[in-house]
């Protein structure tokens, strides 16, 4: 058996009681010096709890930390900041009007008397950046960098803490796959300096990949901790959500309707005014789906915020249904028969401080049968809530809980339930299955695809190609905000998307 000296972190037997619910029911926990430990485990099985508790966010109801072999109380984030230990969030934590180098030093100036010494610090976060393979633009704003780059704002963020227990709460969920291989080199580099390391992912691929041990909590409860070399990916994801799980789909045969969506020769700008779409044409049909592939940053964000309302359109024109939609309202958008699953759930998915229930009837309140004359029919919400937490297996402990107290697969589930059950003709789908366990995903893509049989068009937008291979009809690649290609899944390869998406090929050309 290993040494209790080895362990740098021990957490035993904690409990963590809600209001009645055991989201952490006696688990037990070691880390060890110098590895990278998954935690592994279905939406809301109480990962993220766990790792609140550890990072000192969370108070446990029950059970003990040890640290470095000395028992610890754990009572606030300064003590844990104390003990090294950093936690880089499900949902970073950044604010978004600042630049990167302020968010990095927010909250531990270095001073000089009773100015903040900016120049010493961005000196000091240069050599951190550059110790750890960390390229940044030190003084960009938060609000106009790639969500990767964010990460790595965080991730400088607990290393200029000091932090050598560092913990990931799906840090890969929001990488696309370039930028994953690159955090794990990150990730593996930090480990061989010495740093210990809890990774939480749903990525199996990514366990195999980075980590040496495994945990795997279900329901609240530790199921085992393996060493990674010894399990194979099938018994992870059965011993994960307790059944077998099933990674292949068929995908029936439909017939492609009439066009639903045409989308025109459409420039739309970025944050910075600098135009991010340029000029790209596309239609969907009736009961096909259309898969946008892309690098992160080609103009996906742009491209969805403009066919849906959220962004000025500065030329051409989005079609919807044969009805000119360019430039319309959101609500108007919404009317026309667009479900909208947003990349992100956090900014544009929910209202946080809202209970689940009335997040589920977001779209809908306004009408009948959830409203009738003006008026709010609670109980006609409340059912809404039942029948959809029910249909997509929300995991949650009541109708009532505020959005904000879901796990994020929770809050995923929820936006995707709400979309989905819009009486809606389009489907634009941003990454619909990001942070979600494999139960999830396959419940998901079966969801997509029964739409798909139902006659609505969908457009995928998703960093994952598998994705993107495994559910389009056809496969639109986006670089640098035009269509570098248009290819059929069955007719094309991994590497080849790769080449269109990297802009190193273009349809007609052949640089092989
Ligand atoms: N403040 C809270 N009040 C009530 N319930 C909560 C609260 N915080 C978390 N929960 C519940 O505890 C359970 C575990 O949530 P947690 O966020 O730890 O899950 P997770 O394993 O991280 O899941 P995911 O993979 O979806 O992120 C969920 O059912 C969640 O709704
Ligand atoms: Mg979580």
């Amino acid at each position: 058996m290993e040494k209790e000296t080895k362990n740098i972190i021990e957490m035993r037997h904690i409990v963590k009681d809600f209001n009645g619910f055991k989201a952490n029911n006696n688990i037990n926990l070691t880390l060890q010096k110098g590895e990278i430990l998954a935690l592994l485990g279905e939406n809301g099985a109480g990962k993220s709890t766990l790792m609140r508790i550890l990072s000192g966010l969370l108070e446990p109801t029950a059970g003990e930390i040890y640290v470095r072999g000395k028992k610890v109380d754990i009572k606030d984030p300064t003590v844990a900041k104390n003990l090294g230990i950093g936690m880089v969030h499900q949902h970073f934590m950044l604010m978004e009007s600042f630049t990167v180098l302020e968010n990095i030093i927010l909250g531990h100036e270095s001073t000089k008397g009773p100015i903040l010494d900016l120049k010493k610090a961005a000196k000091q976060v240069s050599a951190l950046a550059k110790r750890y393979g960390l390229t940044l633009d030190l003084n960009a704003r938060v609000a106009d960098i790639t969500v990767a780059q964010q990460q790595k704002v965080e991730i400088l963020k607990v290393l200029y803490r000091g932090a050598d227990i560092l913990i990931f709460d799906e840090p890969t969920a929001v990488l696309t796959p370039q930028e994953v291989t690159e955090f794990i080199k990150i990730l593996k580099g930090l480990a061989k300096e010495g740093k210990s390391i809890i990774l939480i992912t749903h990525k199996l691929e990514e366990i195999k990949e980075a980590a040496d041990r495994v945990i795997v909590i279900r329901a609240g409860k530790s199921v085992g901790t393996f060493d990674v070399a010894a399990v194979s990916d099938d018994r992870l994801a059965e011993l994960m959500v307790g059944r077998h799980v099933n990674m292949t789909l068929t995908k029936p045969q439909v017939k492609a309707g009439k066009e639903i969506l045409n989308v025109k020769d459409l420039h739309v700008k970025d944050n910075r005014g600098i135009m991010a779409v340029k000029g790209l044409s596309f239609a969907i049909h009736a009961g096909e789906i259309l898969g946008l592939a892309g690098i992160d940053g080609n103009g996906q964000d742009e491209l969805v915020e403009a066919i849906t309302g959220l962004r000025h359109v500065t030329s051409g024109s989005v079609i919807i249904n044969n009805k000119d939609m360019t430039n319309q309202k959101v609500r108007k958008i919404t009317e026309a028969g667009v479900a909208h699953i947003p990349a992100d759930r956090q900014k544009y998915g929910l209202i946080l401080q809202f209970p689940l229930a009335d997040n589920l009837a977001l779209q809908t309140y306004y009408r009948p049968p959830l409203s009738k004359h003006a008026i709010i029919n609670h109980k006609a919400i409340h059912e809404h809530a039942e029948k959809l937490i029910k249909q997509f297996d929300i995991r949650t402990t009541s109708a009532t809980l505020l959005a904000s107290d879901l796990s994020g697969g929770n809050q995923q589930k929820a936006i995707i339930a709400r979309e989905l059950d819009l009486k809606s003709d389009l489907i634009i789908a941003f990454q619909p299955t990001r942070g979600l366990d494999v139960g999830a995903i396959e419940y998901i893509h079966k969801q997509l695809l029964a739409q798909r049989s139902a006659g609505k068009a969908i457009l995928l937008i998703s960093y994952e190609l598998d994705e993107i291979m495994q559910l389009s009809d056809r496969i639109v690649v986006l670089h640098d905000g035009q269509a570098s290609g248009e290819v059929k899944p069955e007719e094309t390869s991994n590497k080849e998307l790769g080449l269109l998406m990297t802009g190193a090929k273009t349809e007609g050309t052949n640089h092989d």
